[in-house]
């Protein structure tokens, strides 16, 4: 028995589910059975006394989720960090946590009243000690964890939760011994995923699927290489003992109906303390904004952009306007889990009209451009809305608005000015804006408003029809294949609508499959893919979520910008920079490309030729002697392919618009056909056509 660890837990005498605080509440009202409960409880509690000494804390009558002690802090060492509860059905828990852990000499560490922090429920140490995960985004504040750094002198890597099932960081996180983790991705959002991935080897990470995440397979007890849980599924179980740990499982059923089982039904007040002290990266921010602040709903949708963003925040005062003209004055801090968030929040409220106040300069930061044609990396994107900077303590309006460029600052005979300028017009030593501080935007409500649902509305359009699409892409599977094998030609020609609609990983496998011989496309198509593999977004919009991330139509552009400081794709790709995608295999696997250029064009890419004659030429060579030539949903560059194919290569149109493919497909050729369906679908189905094939061929041989 390992004695050296100790578990706190609480009897369920006076559990029941009395109120709804969480989804799994919703509907158990008084649903659970007591003495079921007792039984569950009892059972957790011998398992566990195999493994551990078990404390108990004194259940109190009224106060229903004691049973929860994961919640009553936080401990490292001897200090413990007790809870503030977000609810008030909960926060009467406190004093008698407090009192227990008092009684065992523990040094108790207050937050202020008004940060919630739900202890061990949304902090898990990692389990070599070192580093701190600590949740936030329903029942924790992120202002709570800077606290959790200095007080128990820990790494803290902030995580946000996102799915409302697992509102606490216990319920679908579980670092394990060894330092593997046990966890359910798709309950964080995609920058807290990036940072998982970052700090745990792949080797090391443990992901489980829905099924288990629900039941509460992450919410375990793990001791040495024990690991109690109320359900696990055999696949998991056998992915766990893989790496030598034995799983005993549990039923706690009637507590999953409050949404807590293993973990939660326990705290480890036993952390050994290691020595390596370090900081939080959290960063904050006052913002200020002046205006008609309620009737314009500005202060809501800031407060949106906020918590959209991967921040939270604090209104630290408000000044209502007396009279319907008066305006009112509002300071936001905000805080966020680091610097690139920080800087991505405030970039989105000085667009809403914030201005954010610097601690030494209320004026912008200015850098040198170092590159012709490529401006410091964190460079402020400009948005359509009049723009002021802050020099020298003046206003400088800034001239030439327009989004998407950079702004420039110059000394001319006239004074400063401020001017927007694209980046390919950037000149080496040209001072550029940079950062957040010190910029100011003028907007209009109604403008807002029109241009977020167009956004909305143009990214959420498109329907699937489907007309026997799986017999054709059954032919087209088995022509990709023989050309393959005969050593023939097979060239794409794609749009963006390939790298949105999700059809980008299937796009990849048939490069690195072997299955394609050149890649026809614009700027567009590239820039998508490269905002993808660097962003994990395609125009804005998260590609894992499927909803469009706050100011995400900036990361195209930063995309471009990226790849312009590298030289080409191909060197980006070389440099480690690039590390996948549809350009990347193409590098990869000497798939050679050509990108054509557009009036519509943004940067452009340094390997978008935008002289429309050699374009042409390009085209023209790739497309020489191919034998199948595959449009996929674009209308611009697969008429420009059309154009310039002679009869008897077949061809093969795929777009979502029954017209477009109707005047390419009917080119009075024999070798045409047109598929109308979404792109995305008929790619992956393409996919599994040919690893089906592939399958057959292998059996047969
Ligand atoms: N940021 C940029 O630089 C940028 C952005 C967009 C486009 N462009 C450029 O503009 C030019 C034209 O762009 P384009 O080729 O995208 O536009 P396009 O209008 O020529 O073609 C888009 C096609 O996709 C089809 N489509 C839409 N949703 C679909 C779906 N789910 N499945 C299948 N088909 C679907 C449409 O019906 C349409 O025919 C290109 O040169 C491109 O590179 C540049």
């Amino acid at each position: 028995m390992a004695q050296s660890v100790r578990i706190l837990m609480c009897a369920p005498q006076h559990y029941d589910v009395d109120y709804v605080i969480n989804p799994w509440m919703e509907g158990n009202i008084h649903r659970s059975s007591r003495d079921r409960a007792q039984e569950q409880w009892q059972q957790l509690y011998e398992i566990l006394k195999h493994h551990a000494t078990v404390e108990l804390v004194e259940p109190q009558l009224g106060w229903p989720d004691m049973v929860f002690t994961a919640n009553a802090g936080l401990v490292l060492g001897d200090t413990v960090v007790l809870s503030r509860f977000f609810h008030p059905e909960r926060q009467g828990e406190e004093p008698y946590f407090e009192q227990w852990f008092a009684d065992q000499g523990y040094t108790v560490q207050k937050l202020p009243k008004s940060l919630p922090f739900e202890g061990a429920g949304d902090a898990l140490l990692d389990r070599t000690g070192e580093l701190l995960w600590a949740g936030y985004g329903f029942r924790t504040e992120l202002d709570a964890h800077p606290y959790l750094a200095q007080w128990l002198d820990v790494e803290v890597l902030s995580l946000r939760l996102i799915d409302r099932r697992f509102y606490h960081l216990d319920t679908c996180f579980c670092p394990l011994t060894d330092g593997y983790l046990l966890y359910y991705p798709a309950a964080f959002d995609t920058y807290s995923n990036h940072l998982i991935e970052r700090r745990i080897p792949a080797e090391k990470r443990i992901p489980v699927d829905e099924v288990d995440a629900v039941n509460f397979a992450c919410n375990a007890v793990n001791v040495n290489r024990t690991i109690v849980l109320n359900q696990a599924s055999d696949p998991l179980k056998t992915a766990l003992s893989a790496r030598g740990f034995a799983v005993i499982e549990t039923p706690l059923t009637e507590f999953l109906k409050a949404g807590g089982a293993a973990k939660c039904l326990t705290l480890r007040v036993t952390e050994p303390r290691q020595i390596s002290p370090q900081a939080t990266a959290i960063q904050h921010r006052v913002v200020r904004f002046e205006g008609h602040l309620l009737d314009s709903g500005l202060v809501n949708r800031a407060l949106d952009t906020i918590v959209a963003g991967g921040g939270s925040f604090q209104v630290l005062n408000f000044t209502l306007g007396e009279q319907r003209q008066d305006i009112s004055t509002a300071e936001v801090k905000v805080s966020a889990p680091d610097i690139t968030i920080i800087e991505d929040i405030l970039g989105q409220l000085v667009d809403l009209g914030a201005v954010v106040k610097s601690d030494d300069t209320a004026d912008a930061h200015l850098a040198a451009v170092a590159q012709n044609g490529v401006a410091p990396d964190d460079f402020y994107v400009t948005a359509i809305y009049p723009t002021e900077i802050s020099i020298n303590g003046q206003w400088i309006a800034v001239q030439g608005q327009r989004m998407d460029a950079a702004i420039a600052v110059t000394q001319t005979a006239r004074g400063l000015e401020a001017r927007c300028k694209l980046l390919r017009d950037l000149q080496m030593g040209e001072s550029v804006v940079i950062g957040s501080a010190g910029i100011r935007t003028k907007r209009h409500d109604t403008s807002l408003k029109q241009r977020s649902t167009e956004e909305f509305s143009f990214m959420g359009a498109g329907v699937s029809s489907e007309r026997r699409v799986e017999l054709v892409v059954e032919q087209i599977a088995w022509d990709l294949r023989r050309i393959r094998d005969q050593g023939g030609k097979a060239v794409v020609t794609a749009g963006p609508v390939v790298i949105h609609t999700g059809g980008s990983e299937h796009l990849q496998t048939l490069i690195r499959g072997g299955y394609i011989h050149g890649l026809l496309g614009g700027n567009a198509i590239a820039v998508h893919d490269i905002e993808q593999a660097l962003m994990g977004t395609s125009l804005g919009m998260d590609m894992q979520r499927g909803v469009s991330v706050h100011g995400g139509h900036r990361h195209h552009l930063k995309a471009i910008n990226t790849i312009r400081r590298c030289g080409s794709i191909a060197q980006a790709v070389e440099q480690g920079v690039l590390p996948s995608g549809v350009m990347y295999e193409c590098v990869k696997n000497n798939v050679p490309f050509s990108l054509a250029g557009s009036i519509r064009d943004d940067g452009p890419l340094p390997d978008t030729q935008m002289d429309l004659l050699q374009a042409q030429a390009d085209y023209a060579r790739l497309i020489e002697g191919a034998d199948l030539i595959l449009m996929l949903s674009t209308m611009l560059h697969s008429i420009g392919v059309g154009n310039m194919t002679p009869a008897g290569v077949k061809m093969v149109c795929v777009d979502i618009n029954p017209a477009v493919v109707t005047k390419l497909s009917d080119r009075g050729s024999l070798e045409s056909i047109g598929v109308v369906t979404d792109v995305g679908l008929f790619l992956s189905l393409l996919v599994d056509q040919l690893t089906k094939l592939t399958g057959e061929y292998a059996r047969a041989n």
